[in-house]
């Protein structure tokens, strides 16, 4: 990489497989989290691009009702401020190929991600996510299955290793840039065992960033601006991802890009939160989304600074409006 961190800027666009992203500052994939609106949510406050939720391949490909209505919507104001991914995940070449053309044909998304990172052992003992770490032949074969399959740039999402001693991963990394033709990669760089745990190790994406010839993705450890410049300085990425410190903060995209300064006010944490709930009810209807907000309302309620009795209120209620009077009740909003 030419560029020196200080000649390179976050503002900055960059080219990934033939598409143009408006800047340096992406929205990981989530799951269970990362559906239609967190991505809009994360491109209103600035996110260049953005990934889905990891998505089962099988599901896709057995067209799973559920699957194709939720976890593949798209709201066409996504694709607005830049490229948007869905992520797939699985083990068969011939069904990835299958689920990269519906995605392609039925979601209008710009790009195709592939999880090779996920550590959880159900998805593992399949043969799918961190376990590829291990099938270099394979990654490569799901890669070009899902970029035949679909027509678009597909990228890889992997970790360093499976186990803490190994560098299995960087193997990996380098087959998929030279026999699959991605478009990028990212790289999470810790183990599968390490889950989320563990300070990410940024000189071996700096490695690969300086061997091989497609863009690198830094994502772990970015839970707020400063250490999200230091893995963007120490790794020399491309791009930086933003995962666990985007969630209940969408501001930090735009500190990031140098659009804001200081901590967001009470009210407008309140519009947001407003705003989630209603686009949950959009996407789930009630009371489904009551349930699924839960998740969503202490990464809210930290940066609100509400006490115990509010928290444990919130993770009861079985309707929004319940959760809005529970807010309002505390004094942390006004009743809908
Ligand atoms: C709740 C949760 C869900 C995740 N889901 C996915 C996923 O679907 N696909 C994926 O590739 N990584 C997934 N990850 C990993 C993140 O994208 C990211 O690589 C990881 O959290 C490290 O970044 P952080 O330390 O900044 O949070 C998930 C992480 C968390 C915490």
């Amino acid at each position: 990489m030419s560029e020196t961190a200080t000649e390179r800027s976050l503002r900055d666009s960059w080219r990934l497989g033939g598409l143009t992203v408006p800047n340096r500052v992406v929205l990981a994939p989530l799951a269970g989290i990362g559906n239609w609106f967190v991505r809009l949510q994360a491109k209103r406050h600035g996110a260049g691009l953005c990934v889905s939720e990891m998505v089962s391949s099988f599901a896709v490909h057995h067209r799973n009702e559920r699957t194709l209505r939720e976890l593949l919507r798209v709201h066409p104001d996504e694709r607005a401020g830049g490229p948007t991914a869905i992520q797939l995940f699985g083990h068969d070449p011939d069904v990835m190929r299958s689920a990269a053309a519906t995605v392609a044909q039925t979601t209008g998304v710009d790009l195709i991600d592939l999880n090779m990172g996920c550590p959880v052992p159900k998805v593992c003992k399949t043969g799918a996510g961190a376990a590829l770490l291990r099938d270099p032949g394979r990654a490569v074969e799901l890669a070009v299955a899902a970029r035949e399959g679909s027509g678009l740039p597909v990228t890889v999402k992997l970790r360093t290793s499976r186990t803490h001693d190994d560098r299995d991963g960087i193997e990996v990394a380098r087959r998929l840039a030279a026999d699959a033709g991605v478009a990028g990669l990212t790289l999470h760089p810790r183990s599968a065992t390490q889950r989320h745990k563990g300070f990410p190790d940024y000189a071996l994406v700096r490695q690969l960033v300086e061997e091989l010839p497609v863009p690198i993705v830094v994502s772990g450890g970015l839970q707020d601006a400063a250490s999200a410049r230091e893995a963007w300085e120490a790794s020399g990425a491309a791009a930086i991802m933003l995962a666990r410190g985007s969630l209940g903060n969408p501001w930090l995209f735009a500190e990031l890009l140098g659009e804001r300064s200081g901590e967001p006010a009470r009210a407008e944490i309140l519009a947001e939160l407003d705003w989630v709930i209603d686009r949950a009810v959009e996407h789930l209807g009630e009371p489904r989304a009551a349930r699924y907000l839960r998740k969503f309302y202490p990464w809210y309620l930290d940066r609100l600074g509400a006490g115990a009795a509010e928290r444990d209120a919130l993770q009861r209620t079985e309707t929004t409006a319940g959760a809005r009077a529970v807010l309002a009740g505390a004094g942390l909003a006004s009743a809908a």
